[in-house]
């Protein structure tokens, strides 16, 4: 795998790839690389001859209260896993390679109003920082497909979202969330929670199920979120939201819903954790 850490060493070697026709896969990450982030390289192996990764902890999609400074790094870890997973092209940009011309009054791009529901309701300019640096991170790597986790099902959405508005030639793809053996997804940030937390932390997904065995059941959707948000309190969870959307395009149910997305987000101590659950429609209605 070589490492690289400028716009033009990505170039060179992408265009010499090309010049062989071979397709190129991208993984856009932050680093601290778990199984979640594996399975993302396997499936970007499966489908192209290369794949690219980058690590990139971008300060734009930070809140000023929020983890840019204690955000967990371990490039060398990481670089093991890489190599292990036959990655051909690793990007490690620092801050000014990405902002060359500072972060203050660049340009932005910005999917509006799927930025500002769900977790952009409660992170203002998170989603903005998101599809800036993947936008200019399309435009380095210019590969023929990207690939994102279900996990961050918001982020997804607004990328294709995005890549749709902007003629992007690259295909979109994502893939399954990854859990631990108690259903707890695999995050980098559940390794600030305490064993306290931790031992709590899979009630999240465990009532993101029960919502979703109840809409199943053709339940009232407006019931089944203020339990869900009565079940996280309960359960020790400072909730921020429990929503049913329509999986295609995060906005509220109606008749023409072919597959419903209930998404969480919710505080253990300082940690904040989001999951999601899809449920097609039809089943049990
Ligand atoms: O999901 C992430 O790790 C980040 O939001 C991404 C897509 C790498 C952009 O910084």
């Amino acid at each position: 795998m070589k490492r690289v850490e400028t716009v033009d060493a990505v170039r060179e070697q992408i265009a010499r790839w090309r010049r062989r026709e071979l397709s190129v896969a991208f993984v856009p990450t932050m680093g601290n690389l778990h199984d979640g982030h594996i399975a993302l390289i396997r499936h970007a192996r499966d489908r192209c001859d290369r794949v690219v990764a980058s690590s990139f902890v971008n300060p734009l999609q930070f809140g000023p209260d929020e983890d840019f400074d204690s955000y967990p790094r371990t490039l060398e870890q990481d670089i093991e896993r890489l190599i292990e997973e036959q990655t051909g092209l690793l990007f490690t940009p620092d801050v000014d390679t990405m902002y060359p011309q500072s972060q203050t009054g660049a340009t932005l791009v910005s999917v509006p109003h799927l930025s500002g529901i769900l977790c952009g309701a409660h992170r203002p300019g998170h989603f903005d920082g998101v599809t800036t640096v993947v936008a200019k991170l399309f435009q380095i790597v210019q590969p023929d497909v990207a690939v994102f986790g279900e996990k961050d099902y918001q982020q997804l959405t607004l990328i294709r979202r995005m890549v749709a508005d902007l003629c992007m030639p690259i295909e979109i793809d994502g893939v399954a969330t990854q859990r631990e053996a108690d259903g707890l997804a695999m995050s980098s940030r559940n390794g600030n929670l305490s064993e306290e937390e931790r031992a709590i932390a899979p009630r999240l997904f465990q009532s993101l199920r029960a919502a979703a065995d109840r809409l199943s059941g053709g339940e009232d959707i407006a019931e089944i979120e203020a339990a869900g948000v009565n079940a996280l309190r309960e359960a020790g969870f400072r909730p921020a939201y429990f929503e049913v959307c329509d999986a295609a395009n995060l906005s509220e149910p109606n008749d023409e819903t072919a597959e419903y997305v209930i998404l969480a987000a919710a505080h253990l101590g300082r940690t904040r954790l989001i999951d999601n659950i899809r449920v097609n429609r039809g089943v049990g209605e």
